[in-house]
């Protein structure tokens, strides 16, 4: 594997008359929590679906443990976790067959996966969960289950977009001890978010994104003491406005 668990060179997306990601360049060490915010709209959720070859680039590379996604999807697709920012399970299946499911997509080990199952369940919380039928789970629960769903076969590099959106404060703190774990085990993440406070904690460094165009690049430390502010949402703000954006 490279130095560079994600390479991205001179990405540019064009959605009919939107320029989604405009000449992004980017690269993301081995190992390292890469915090990717910006306002709604900004195009986080294009890079990241380029980056997991869900949407191909209207130009431009983006190579992830040293394969190019768009001539490797495959190779990618070993190395990598998703959890998209729509949470999708199946909701006639139980939690532990939505599981199962995506065990078997992964071709994992019936002893591997149930070992994975157990310990995952009871980080996120959802032991007692694990035999309803997801379509009865809550919000979070849902998206604390497609957390699971999109680290089930151990990836090295994951990308979980908005993962702990509409959360309340015990299931948004059980998601970042798990993500804690994650950079721990030496994964490399990319996280979007827009809770500042969580990206502060969180990353090692910060990319802002907003228009589709790379505005900042550093750790929260870094980023804070240059714009000569107090903390992360005082750089977003000040970097990216105050003007409301519309829900894409
Ligand atoms: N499939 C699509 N077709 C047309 N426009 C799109 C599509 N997906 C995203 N866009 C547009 O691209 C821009 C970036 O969207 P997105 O990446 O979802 O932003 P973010 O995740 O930062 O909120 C927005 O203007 C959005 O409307
Ligand atoms: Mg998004």
């Amino acid at each position: 594997m490279s130095e560079s668990a994600i390479i991205i060179e001179d990405l540019v997306k064009k959605f009919e008359d939107v320029i989604a990601v405009d000449d992004v360049n980017l690269q993301v060490a081995n190992g390292e929590l890469f915090g990717l915010l910006g306002p709604n709209g900004a195009g986080k959720t294009t890079i990241i679906n380029i980056l997991c070859g869900l949407i191909k680039p209207t130009s431009g590379s983006a190579i992830i443990g040293g394969y190019d996604v768009q001539n490797e999807p495959m190779k990618v697709k070993e190395l990598i976790g998703v959890c998209i920012q729509e949470t999708a399970v199946y909701p006639y299946l139980t939690g532990a067959e939505n599981v199962n499911l995506f065990g078997d997509l992964h071709v994992m080990d019936s002893e591997t996966l149930k070992a994975r199952r157990t310990m995952l369940f009871e980080k996120m919380g959802l032991t007692s969960e694990a035999k309803r039928r997801a379509g009865k789970y809550s919000g979070g629960m849902k998206r604390r289950l497609s957390l699971i769903l999109a680290l089930i076969h151990n990836p090295q590099i994951a990308f979980l977009d908005e993962p702990t959106v509409a959360m309340d404060p015990q299931s948004r703190h059980a998601v970042w001890d798990f993500i804690k774990d994650l950079k721990n085990e030496g994964k490399t993440i990319i996280l979007t978010t827009h809770y500042m406070e969580e990206a502060e904690e969180l990353c090692d460094r910060i990319g802002i994104i907003d228009h589709g165009k790379l505005i900042a690049l550093g750790s929260p430390k870094v980023l804070i003491s240059n714009n000569l502010v107090k903390n992360l949402e005082d750089v977003f703000i000040k970097l990216t406005g105050r003007k409301i954006r519309e829900e894409v």
